[in-house]
């Protein structure tokens, strides 16, 4: 192999220009220069140098990260190094978050007294109930998360401090520990049920499902076959880099905002339908289709550009989702215990033609995670208007990781993105009597 270097000929000038090649772990994947490295390629002395212009980031690193990895080519996704399979079938949501956040799997002492943290931080100021209390009760239950998530900021004035690792590690911890009290409760508040309080005797997953559905039996049992299926569900969804969530999550972090206000946008960010609001939508796309017999015709509509088939596509896996692939084998699992789901049918039929289609086919389009997530849930029992909410509980720790790195990387700095303006050229304002008829629709 020759030099780890680029040269660059500016054409418009006739200068040659050596810029360094870095890698990250794999040299095959993520070979990178740095754009500012471009800066000196100029035309003359008052230019401000060659830029990289690449909408939706679709080819720039925003940073350099030891969380995540996907090869989205092959369909891989790892934890600090740890196969998603593997992590699947033999951890917990809580030993993952702790793997995603701290950089390795923990011991034995250290997982007890992970937990043990996170347990005793479930509770919510009673406070925060009262503005649960305040949405209508057809609020959207992301919309209450968000809020309410957003609003925890003025209950933890300390988080401010975020150059301070104990108080950095306290809410991340709180913050894990809260959002499925909040999340249950906006559930609750949209059924119209009273507040279900943490038991600190379940799991994590376990004291969720309490929360949710505790009626009026003095303890709640979680059934085992659920609370293991919301595990995988959780730890499937713990991270996946840089996506739009946590760009957002780093990006609002970088103006050093609390880490509750920074959560607050991320969250905003997954409720959309192109990312985690997307396994609500898919929900409503196979209500909509009906039956096996009429997702030819749907699937004609999405050729014709006139819908999306929602669940569909990824920016970075041209290739199976690998988390799809085990959300459908648990689904199996949950089905045995809630009888089946008729809308599975539909799915299958629909990612069976859609596997065929050259459409689909030629732009690499798989089904992703949301697609089969979302009639797990309904099967076991949660609103549509819930599945976003189950995708952001178990994101958070992903979150705080990213939101962790961002702030103790040396290379990172407010985001602050630059443009390339096109827009009017200089010129003189022009008085109100001079300006003509109505020019803009
Ligand atoms: N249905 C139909 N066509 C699609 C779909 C889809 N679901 N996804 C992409 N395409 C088409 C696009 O129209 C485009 O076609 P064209 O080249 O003829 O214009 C081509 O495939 C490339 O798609 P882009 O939109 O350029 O891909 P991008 O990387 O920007 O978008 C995204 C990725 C947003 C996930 C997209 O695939 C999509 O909208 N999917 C449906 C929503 C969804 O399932 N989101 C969840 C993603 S997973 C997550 O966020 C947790």
């Amino acid at each position: 192999m020759g030099k780890n270097t680029l040269t660059i000929t500016d054409n418009r000038t006739g200068k040659t220009y050596e810029i360094p090649i870095a890698y990250g772990t794999y040299p095959t994947y993520g070979a990178y220069i740095k754009t500012a490295d471009l800066r000196q390629i100029r035309v003359s002395d008052d230019d401000f140098g060659l830029m990289g212009y690449d909408p939706s980031f679709g080819n720039t690193a925003s940073c350099r990260s030891a969380i995540t990895f996907i090869d989205g080519e092959r369909g891989i996704l790892r934890y600090r190094g740890y196969p998603i399979e593997q992590l699947a079938e033999r951890s917990t949501y809580l030993e993952t978050a702790y793997l995603i956040l701290y950089g390795e799997l923990p011991t034995r002492q250290e997982l007890d007294a992970w937990t043990a943290e996170v347990t005793h931080h479930t509770l919510i100021h009673e406070s925060i109930k009262k503005f649960l209390d305040g949405f209508h009760h057809d609020a959207h239950p992301m919309g209450m998360l968000i809020g309410t998530v957003g609003a925890l900021s003025t209950f933890y004035p300390e988080a401010k401090e975020i150059h301070d690792a104990a108080t950095r590690r306290k809410q991340i911890v709180r913050l894990i520990a809260k959002t499925p009290t909040i999340a249950a409760f906006a559930y609750r508040h949209m059924r119209g049920l009273p507040y279900a309080y943490p038991d600190n005797d379940l799991s994590y997953t376990g004291n969720f499902l309490n929360m949710l559905f505790k009626t009026t039996e003095l303890k709640y049992a979680p059934d085992p076959v659920l609370e293991r299926a919301l595990e995988v569900l959780f730890i499937l969804h713990a991270d996946h880099e840089q996506n739009c969530s946590s760009t957002a999550m780093r990006t609002i972090g970088s103006s050093h905002a609390d880490p509750y206000s920074a959560l607050a946008g991320a969250a905003g960010g997954l409720y959309g339908p192109l990312h985690g609001g997307a396994n609500e939508q898919v929900l409503r796309m196979l209500q909509q289709i009906g039956s096996k017999d009429r997702v030819p015709a749907y699937i004609k509509r999405v050729k014709d550009g006139e819908v999306l088939l929602m669940g569909f596509g990824h920016r970075v896996y041209k290739n199976y989702d690998p988390r799809a692939t085990i959300i459908k084998k648990i689904a199996d699992q949950v089905f045995q215990v809630t009888g089946t789901n008729p809308l599975l049918d539909i799915a299958l039929e629909l990612e069976r033609i859609a596997l065929q289609e050259d459409y689909f086919i030629t732009r690499r389009l798989y089904p992703n995670v949301d697609f089969y997530s979302g009639i797990i849930y309904q099967a076991m029992g949660f609103p549509v208007e819930m599945f976003p909410v189950l995708f952001a509980v178990p994101r958070t720790s992903g979150w705080m990781a990213q939101w962790e790195e961002m702030l103790t990387d040396p290379e990172q700095r407010i985001s602050r993105p630059r443009q390339v303006y096109t827009g009017a050229d200089v010129r003189d304002y022009v008085p109100m009597e001079q300006r003509g008829g109505a020019r803009v629709a």
